[in-house]
């Protein structure tokens, strides 16, 4: 009886780490590693026009870390609180830039346009440019990168 009860223990004790490791990719998706830190939130107040700005990004890699920058931009938003757009294009994934000299955005790969806020205008692109999920904390305004589906109409993640 004694054998049985320390076996289950030791047993028990053993798992921790493999179910922890399996785990991982889920628990690290909402860390505060996911969110990048963009800088002061006075920085895009009164925003006339979008602000590019690169984040780099932590997200899990099967089990590891990997580390990537990405372009986004910051956008002016209803009651002067910003908004921050994925630069991925919706249609292929290609960067789609702004153009200031045309007040909007274009995809440079299928001439896809956009509104300076993110809306879509023309081209081959289903919808308009892909919200990102932002918080503010001690005045520093973060966002949170994520890959959404292509080629469709709604906004849905792609992971
Ligand atoms: Fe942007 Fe095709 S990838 S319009």
């Amino acid at each position: 009886m004694l054998v049985a009860t320390g076996s289950a223990f030791a047993s028990t004790i053993l798992l921790i780490p493999i179910v922890r490791a399996a785990l991982f990719p889920l628990r690290s998706q909402d860390s505060d590693a996911s969110w990048s830190d963009l800088g002061s939130v006075d920085n895009y107040n009164d925003l006339v026009s979008p602000s590019i700005q690169l984040m780099n990004i932590t997200r899990p890699d099967g089990w590891q870390l990997s580390k990537a920058s990405q372009s986004v931009y910051v956008v002016a938003g209803p009651g002067n609180r910003p908004r921050v757009l994925s630069s991925v294009c919706p249609h292929l994934g290609c960067t789609v830039q702004w153009r200031p000299e045309q007040d909007r955005f274009i995809c440079p790969c299928h001439g896809g346009t956009y509104t300076p806020d993110g809306a879509r205008i023309s081209g081959p692109p289903a919808r308009g440019m892909d919200e990102l999920a932002i918080r503010v904390r001690d005045g520093h305004l973060y966002v949170r990168f994520q890959s959404f589906r292509q080629l469709i109409a709604a906004r849905e993640p792609a992971e």
